[in-house]
């Protein structure tokens, strides 16, 4: 039977690695794989990650199954960080999933149970698996203008798109340092988006894959106090890969926002029936280091600042990087927006054929859609990436 399946491309985030890996040219630059990289060109550990989890490994005694959905102390810890002790209460509830992507499964085959006619709305550009998660959930996905022609925030696109959605249909919105345009919302651009689906009923689903790394924890989080403050209900999804480098190690978590205990508890049913048919049990080691990190004022320290360095070089990156393609003529406005934008990405507005010089000429990955990760560049390979976007426009 399997005769009748056809070949499926993964994204291009996952094509574009194979592509970068496969190549023999020395100079060759991965900007296509979202993980942060110092100045060295290197993933790090952070140093309160590897304390914490040498302290774990020395007093784990056992490594049976958790429950489907963690360790409830874990998650209340989680919880607080992310919503503020003083927001974090009855009318969140947390669990632990396996990164942030399976937070984002679970929201999807939620809404599938709930409504299997809701529209999921999500911002273009898009982060390319958003649309392949709630599309192969069996869920309805559109799209609107989430940035303007100048690359800057189309708020009037948000507000109209909201306006005229349909009571349960939910939206898309990542928390901060966009993936793939890096464009920022303001504090009173997130009333507005957030008010008007309060105001339609439509769900907002936050994805918070970066907090941390654009303007500090409170900053990048403020559109999830907003939300507890303010609005019914909301879905809230976390990652740890990148604010704390676990990437494979799997931790992530999913907040429901509701005005009832009730339907909290019912809507947890769903999702950890779900877990139990996908995984079962979470991946338990991240979500140790997470807590011991969280709960250790001195690796706490530790990790905040380890957060601002990261947080600083991509802050000066992009200056940097803005400042190198101005040199060479490059679009005012898209310069100005990764001056201006926060986290990893930016978009370079490339076409196709560009794109395609940039890999086959030159040894430089990037997606399809010429997003590029601005931490894959450093003071080794900056001119090299200058001079090569200077013979491709
Ligand atoms: C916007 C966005 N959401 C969610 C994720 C999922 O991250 P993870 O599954 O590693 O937690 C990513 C990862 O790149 C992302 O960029």
């Amino acid at each position: 039977m399997f005769d009748r399946l056809k070949d499926v491309r993964l994204d291009s985030i996952i094509h574009s690695f194979r592509e970068y890996s496969a190549d023999t040219n020395v100079n060759k630059i991965d900007l296509g794989m979202g993980v942060y990289r110092d100045s060295e060109g290197i993933t790090p550990i952070p140093q309160s990650v590897r304390i914490a989890q040498k302290w774990h490994l020395a007093s784990e005694t056992q490594k049976t199954y958790l429950a489907p959905e963690g360790i409830p102390h874990i998650n209340s810890r989680f919880q607080d960080l992310i919503f503020g002790k003083r927001y974090s209460d009855s009318r969140i509830q947390t669990i632990q999933t396996p990164g942030g992507t399976c937070g984002l499964k679970l929201t999807a085959l939620l809404l599938k149970r709930l409504n299997s006619g809701t529209t999921i709305w999500i911002g273009a550009p898009a982060y390319l698996n958003h649309k392949s998660i709630f599309q192969d959930s069996g869920l309805r996905v559109g799209y609107f203008a989430s940035t303007n022609q100048r690359h800057q925030a189309f708020l009037e696109s948000y507000i109209e798109a909201i306006s005229l959605m349909k009571r349960d249909d939910a939206i898309v919105l990542q928390a901060c340092c966009h993936n793939p345009t890096g464009v920022k919302l303001k504090e009173t651009d997130w009333h507005l988006i957030l008010n008007e689906c309060g105001k339609v009923g439509v769900l907002p689903i936050i994805d918070s894959a970066y907090f941390g790394l654009g303007d500090g924890l409170k900053n990048d989080l403020y559109p999830l106090r907003y939300i507890v403050k303010n609005l019914p209900q909301a879905i809230i999804v976390s990652s740890c890969s990148k604010n704390f480098g676990l990437y494979r190690e799997r931790v992530g978590f999913l907040s429901v926002v509701g005005n009832k205990k009730k339907d909290l508890d019912n809507c947890f049913s769903h999702i950890l029936k779900d877990a139990r048919g996908m995984y079962t049990s979470p991946p338990a080691f991240g979500a140790f280091i997470v807590d011991l990190i969280l709960s250790q004022p001195t690796l706490k320290s530790m990790w905040l600042s380890e957060n601002r360095v990261m947080r600083n070089r991509l802050i000066d990156l992009r200056s940097s990087v803005a400042c190198v393609l101005r040199d060479i003529g490059f679009n005012v406005d898209a310069c100005r927006a990764i001056e201006d934008g926060r986290g990893l990405f930016a978009l370079l507005d490339l076409d196709d054929y560009q794109v395609t010089q940039l890999k086959k000429i030159h040894g430089i990955y990037l997606l399809d859609n010429s997003r590029i990760n601005i931490a894959g560049l450093n003071k080794y390979n900056i001119d090299y990436f200058k001079s090569s976007i200077a013979s491709v426009i």
